[in-house]
């Protein structure tokens, strides 16, 4: 058996050409997920103070955003509805003329081949900003399921390519399912945010989507951080449940899970780059104190390292182009 000096691992790194012959992952712009925020009105395109270059979209200014998308041959987006009205119900999230149902039609008019994500959640659309119903102060799983598959439903007959149930009830996989399929949208896949832990790191994704909640947290549905065995549960569960595609999320400090769930489930996995971790990276590159660039590369690049087959990052566009620099 070789060992140094016969054996020098340094040989394959000597170029460039060497290093990209052994080179074991790397990002590509079709398994990127772009996420977009909108708004009800007309003229709005406002940025997100904490997200540089994320903004709010009211459906007329976000056509011209999702042509830019799909020129970048990014090729899906993933829609978060802003609604003008919220209740206790959080009934504009399944309303036919709700905001997003609006903008997936309009999307669909514009550029129908890129695929269409729809975020299943109450929180945006509830007045307290929880992803359920309230009974005596706690989320109540089983009523919110009925609301979920009726949200799903209507993103479907609006033109949804995939569903996305974000809210960390438990059963709420089977219920969409269900309603999909009665209603005739059995081809409709559901893309489960399975582990999605009650994470800090979803902060300014708040002040984006105006989903803060209004009493308490998270932490009675969303994962509790330290837990990775439990994440395999979830996983379990929702891929018994029907789902298609299961998502990991936050991404760069759960990059563990994505590793064991990659290893332990032969699904298409995604990972969610969430709101917090683009905000670190914006607000360091913009003091100069880091290459933003390939800082985003490398984290992409080790999110897939771990596991991740697709990747939701605000960062989408900016890689789209910096990759086709490197291509052309
Ligand atoms: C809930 C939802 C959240 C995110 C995606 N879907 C916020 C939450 O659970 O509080 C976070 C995404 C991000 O931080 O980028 N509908």
């Amino acid at each position: 058996m070789a060992t140094f000096p016969q054996l020098r691992l340094r040989r394959l790194r000597r170029t460039e050409s060497l290093r990209a012959l052994v080179r074991e992952n790397c990002i590509e712009i079709e398994d990127l997920i772009y996420p977009l925020f909108v708004v009800e009105g007309s003229g709005i395109k406002q940025e997100i103070a904490s997200m540089p270059n994320i903004f709010r979209f009211s459906v007329d200014q976000l056509l011209g955003e999702v042509e830019e998308v799909a020129s970048l041959g990014i090729p899906a987006v993933l829609l978060f509805g802003i609604p003008d009205h919220k209740d206790e119900v959080g009934s504009a999230a399944y309303h036919p003329e709700g905001i997003i149902q609006q903008a997936i039609r309009a999307i669909k008019q514009t550029v129908p081949q890129l695929l269409v994500v729809t975020d299943v959640c109450l929180c945006e659309y509830t007045s307290h900003g929880h992803c359920g119903i309230i009974v005596n102060d706690y989320v109540d799983n089983d009523q919110t399921l009925a609301l979920l598959a009726r949200t799903a439903l209507s993103h479907a007959e609006a033109g949804a390519d995939i569903v996305a149930p974000s809210d960390m009830m438990d059963g709420r996989v089977k219920a969409i399912r269900e309603t999909l399929d009665e209603r005739g949208f059995q081809h409709i896949p559901i893309l489960s945010y399975a582990a999605k832990y009650a994470s800090a790191f979803y902060g300014p994704f708040r002040e984006a989507a105006e989903s803060t909640p209004q009493f308490g947290d998270r932490r009675s549905y969303q994962m509790d951080p330290p837990n990775a065995r439990e994440a395999l549960r979830e996983v379990e569960q929702d891929i018994a449940e029907g789902a298609d595609i299961i998502m990991v999320k936050p991404a760069l400090a759960y990059l563990d899970v994505i590793r064991q769930v990659h290893d332990n489930f032969n699904c298409p996995l995604a990972a969610y780059n969430v709101s917090g971790e683009y905000a670190m990276v914006k607000a360091a590159a913009q003091q100069g104190w880091i290459d933003e660039k390939q800082i985003v590369l490398e984290i992409l690049t080790a999110i897939k390292r771990a596991g991740a087959d697709i990747i939701i990052t605000y960062h989408a566009k900016e890689v789209a182009i910096w990759l086709a620099g490197t291509k052309g």
